[in-house]
């Protein structure tokens, strides 16, 4: 499908973005492990978690609606072939965890995007930790019981800490994965929430092997890096005003918006709460002034990392060069971002470059309306899409069709806020 984008004048509206996809494939997993029934109202609506969900069916799991039937912890069975994780890291990696420990062999299969993206990261600790792994293809699990390891991640994962952790759960002797800087946690307030003995550190988590998860019954908030489309583009327009209603802003996912309130973006919270022990608040954004150049340098990136597209959009409109590194992992996503974001700002006539780890962009420039590709690639068809409402003429995006893995309204919200 292409999506024609046209020029907007304003963002104006109130809309609630979907339920936040990583907070939803936690809770099916560890909804599918606890002992008893779950109820998970608000899981996302997106193809991604779609994946996650078939793949427990496939091991034995009944989910319906918002209802998922937990198994307990030792009763999940072999699936009678290769699990089909879709276009989903997180799905693929996070079971890779979750089935290194059971005591049959899976093998995790997904599109082609999936199968060039590296296992490596998750597959070597596993097998650390004496599970059967390997990859390519991936396959895990066959060897229990695992034991427990003192992990020093090489690099910046969410996913990766949360397989781990998800292993740990089997393991004998404790687990304790240490980051290089604090990536999303919602792996680790899950399972205290469902009763793990878990503790945290600084920048380690550190978990006993446990015989029990009590069932989740939580409402999954809004996903915060599907409002950072709608951030970014009310602030690009002096007259807006966008209200979000019920955002996760757990801190470790807001390094976006704190980057861009910096640089003179207005981002107002209101009505903070908490469901599923996570952050939540209603967002209202207005026109953003003044704007200063960025600069994302050291673990900064890896704090936004899903964000980082839209935020080169935002880039192309400040006076200055803006200066984004330490982004080396965005060639490593659905598609090559850095690589993408270039192509495809550059054809709207940003002045953009891709670095080695980044990008190096220098505003403010006229965007104009221009045929672009998203490379199958959800976050950058929605950026492109961003980067299309300030384009002078109409822009289409090509293979648009992808914002399904995280955003299925995303198309009927920009016309709706335009
Ligand atoms: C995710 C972690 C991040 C992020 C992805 C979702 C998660 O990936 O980019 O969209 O749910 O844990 P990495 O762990 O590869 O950084």
């Amino acid at each position: 499908m292409i999506a024609t984008v046209r020029p907007a004048r304003k963002l104006e509206g109130e809309i609630a973005v979907p339920g936040d996809k990583s907070i939803s494939h936690r809770a099916l997993m560890l909804g599918a492990i606890a002992d008893g029934g779950s109820r998970v109202r608000g899981l996302s609506p997106g193809a991604d978690v779609e994946s996650t969900a078939s793949c427990l069916r496939a091991l034995g799991v009944e989910i319906e609606d918002t209802r998922i039937e937990g198994r307990g912890l030792r009763s999940l069975r072999a699936a009678a072939g290769p699990l089909d994780c879709g276009n989903s890291g997180t799905t693929m990696r996070l079971l890779a965890g979750l089935l290194a420990a059971q005591p049959f062999e899976s093998e995790l299969a997904g599109d082609e995007s999936l199968a060039r993206r590296p296992m490596g990261r998750v597959v070597d600790p596993l097998r650390e930790m004496g599970a059967a792994a390997s990859w390519p293809p991936l396959r895990v699990g066959g060897r229990a019981p695992l034991n427990g390891i003192e992990y020093r991640m090489p690099l910046a994962s969410a996913q990766v800490k949360s397989a781990l952790l998800l292993a740990g759960l089997y393991a004998e002797g404790m687990t304790t994965v240490v980051e290089p800087v604090a990536t999303r946690d919602h792996t680790e307030i899950m399972l205290a929430a469902m009763g793990a003995d878990l503790t945290r550190d600084g920048l380690g988590v550190t978990l006993a092997a446990t015989e029990r998860l009590e069932p989740l019954d939580i409402t999954v908030p809004g996903d915060f890096s599907a409002a950072a489309f709608w951030i970014a583009g009310a602030g690009l327009f002096a007259g807006s005003r966008v209200e979000l209603a019920g955002v996760g802003v757990n801190p470790t996912r807001t390094a976006f918006a704190d980057t861009l309130s910096a640089i003179g973006f207005r981002i107002e919270r209101r009505n903070p709460r908490l469901e599923a022990d996570e952050a939540v608040a209603d967002l209202a954004i207005g026109g953003a002034q003044a704007l200063r150049p960025l600069r994302v340098e050291g673990t900064m990136a890896a704090e936004m990392i899903d964000e980082l597209p839209v935020l080169a959009v935002v880039a192309t409109q400040i006076a200055g060069t803006s200066v984004i590194s330490g982004a080396a992992e965005l060639k490593l996503k659905e598609s090559d971002r850095l690589a993408a974001m270039e192509e495809g700002l550059t054809a709207m006539g940003a002045d953009i470059v891709a670095t080695d780890d980044g990008w190096t962009i220098t505003g403010p420039r006229v965007l104009e309306g221009a045929r672009v590709e998203s490379h199958g690639d959800h976050r950058i068809a929605m950026a492109l899409a961003i980067a299309g409402l300030i384009a002078d003429g109409k822009t289409e995006i090509e293979d648009a069709e992808c914002v399904e893995i995280s955003y299925p309204a995303f198309f009927d919200h920009l016309e709706y806020l335009c």
